[in-house]
């Protein structure tokens, strides 16, 4: 006798409760901080010079201890132990970072989650490194698309350079639905773009979407594409927000008629929809698109443990065998593969599905927030229905994901 649940539940496990939905809805109402007030470290390329400043500019070299090797899948590995060099930062450190990922400061009592590096199995990921990043970004403008799980991504990259940069030359700035980071020495910003469905919805609005009910334009996307054009790195995401129930109310032309699409046939049209704007909007030699597949869930730990009824409040260690949760849903991912290699222009894949999966400590579980607010003490104590086990803990997994996009950049400077 197994507690295994039918296949009957396993389907409506697929789905996301709605307990966990409202999940989905946190994090905007914040306030910003202008500047940051912690940083040391002032930027080593600027020299007073006659009153004025001189720009010292050195080239972007990757040695070969940063060169990926050529065929290198980088997704396929697995974690290891990084005693001591990580994290690359610390919730102290980073005095932008959410309530809602401060883990640690929420009381999380392992830390361990921060200290796992990703190892791909034929090749090394070159060390982040933040200056060569903002030379890489320098007069450009970096953006991320897409829910709160790609917000999450853009904290993680603000994080990891903000220290070294110049007290006062740097802010954070909010626009909805845009979020701001500027390097002024660097002319660049870090951006994110709050477009959880990609394609135009009734969710739209940064602070103010609606909680349950959702409403997608299956074939509109300009209201947000004009927003991305001439940006010159883009990076997409959109998943979660279309699993939470197996069909969803969209239109398609007429506004008027509202109709009920099956999740996979609504994503289809969406994800057409997002690639006809690249093919007709984006110049390949001065712009890069990449589209990052779905960030994992662990909702029901029978899916790793095959026995209990809980979820990921209190794994402190990643899944060390092979492992894919029904989260995951792969005719998604089949859609996204599809629809990408249907394309002409070079959108690149960031495939972190696979190594997050293995994550499930890494989640903000009852160390997060539901709608703008720290648990109660009360609701801690009841994870079953309170853990967020969608989101991920900061300083953690989101910053595996950029220092891939950061490897994966820095060899576009190879032998220049
Ligand atoms: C860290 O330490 C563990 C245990 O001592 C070891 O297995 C692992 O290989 C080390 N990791 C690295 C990256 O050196
Ligand atoms: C600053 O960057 C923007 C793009 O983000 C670019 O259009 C502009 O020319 C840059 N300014 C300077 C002075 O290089
Ligand atoms: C897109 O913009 C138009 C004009 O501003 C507005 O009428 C429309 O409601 C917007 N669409 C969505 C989905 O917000
Ligand atoms: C679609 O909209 C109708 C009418 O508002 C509603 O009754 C139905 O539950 C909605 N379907 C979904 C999947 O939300
Ligand atoms: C929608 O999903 C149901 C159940 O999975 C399936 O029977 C049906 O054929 C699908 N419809 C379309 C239009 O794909
Ligand atoms: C991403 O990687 C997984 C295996 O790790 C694979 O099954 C999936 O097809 C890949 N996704 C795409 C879009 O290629």
């Amino acid at each position: 006798m197994t507690n295994l649940p039918s296949p009957e539940d396993r389907r409506n496990h697929y789905l996301i409760p709605a307990a966990l939905a409202s999940l989905l809805f946190l994090g905007s109402l914040r306030i910003f901080l202008d500047t940051f007030k912690n940083s040391h470290q002032t930027c080593p390329f600027f020299r007073p010079q006659s009153g004025g400043y001189r720009v010292i500019r050195p080239p972007i070299r990757v040695s070969d201890e940063e060169t990926i090797k050529d065929g290198c899948n980088i997704f396929e590995g697995k974690w290891v132990q990084a005693n001591g060099s990580y994290p690359l930062y610390t919730e102290e450190s980073c005095p932008l970072l959410v309530k809602q990922v401060t883990c640690q400061k929420n009381g999380r009592p392992d830390s361990s989650y921060q200290k796992w590096k990703w190892q791909p199995d034929g090749c090394n990921l070159p060390r982040f490194n933040a200056l060569k990043l903002l030379e890489i970004l320098r007069d450009k403008r970096l953006m991320f698309v897409g829910d709160s799980v790609q917000r999450s991504m853009f904290d993680s990259m603000v994080c990891l350079v903000q220290s070294v940069i110049t007290e006062g030359k740097k802010s954070l700035r909010k626009q909805p639905p845009r979020k701001i980071f500027r390097a002024e020495e660097y002319n660049a910003s870090i951006e994110f773009y709050w477009a959880p469905f990609l394609v135009e919805s009734i969710s739209d609005h940064a602070t103010k979407h609606t909680v349950l009910k959702r409403l997608v334009r299956l074939d509109s996307i300009s209201n947000h594409s004009k927003q991305w054009e001439g940006v010159d790195l883009l990076v997409f995401e959109s998943y979660v927000w279309w699993m939470y129930k197996p069909v969803i109310n969209a239109t398609y032309g007429d506004l008027k008629h509202v109709q009920e699409y099956n999740v996979t046939t609504a994503y289809r049209i969406a994800m057409e929809t997002w690639a006809k704007w690249i093919e007709t909007s984006i110049n390949s030699r001065s712009q890069k698109v990449f589209f990052m597949t779905m960030s994992p869930t662990h909702l029901w730990s029978w899916e790793w443990k095959n026995e209990g009824d809980g979820n990921c409040y209190g794994e402190r260690e990643p899944i060390k065998r092979p492992y894919w949760g029904t989260g995951s849903n792969v005719d998604m991912m089949g859609i996204v593969k599809d629809v990408l290699g249907g394309l002409r222009v070079n959108v690149r894949l960031l495939n972190i599905t696979q190594l997050s999966e293995y994550r499930k400590d890494g989640h903000a579980s009852v160390y997060g927030e539901r709608r703008g607010k720290l648990l109660t003490k009360e609701q801690r104590l009841d994870p079953k229905n309170y853990a967020d086990c969608i989101h991920w803990c900061l300083p953690g997994v989101p910053d595996t994901w950029n220092e891939i996009l950061y490897g994966v950049l820095l060899q576009d400077y190879r032998g220049s």
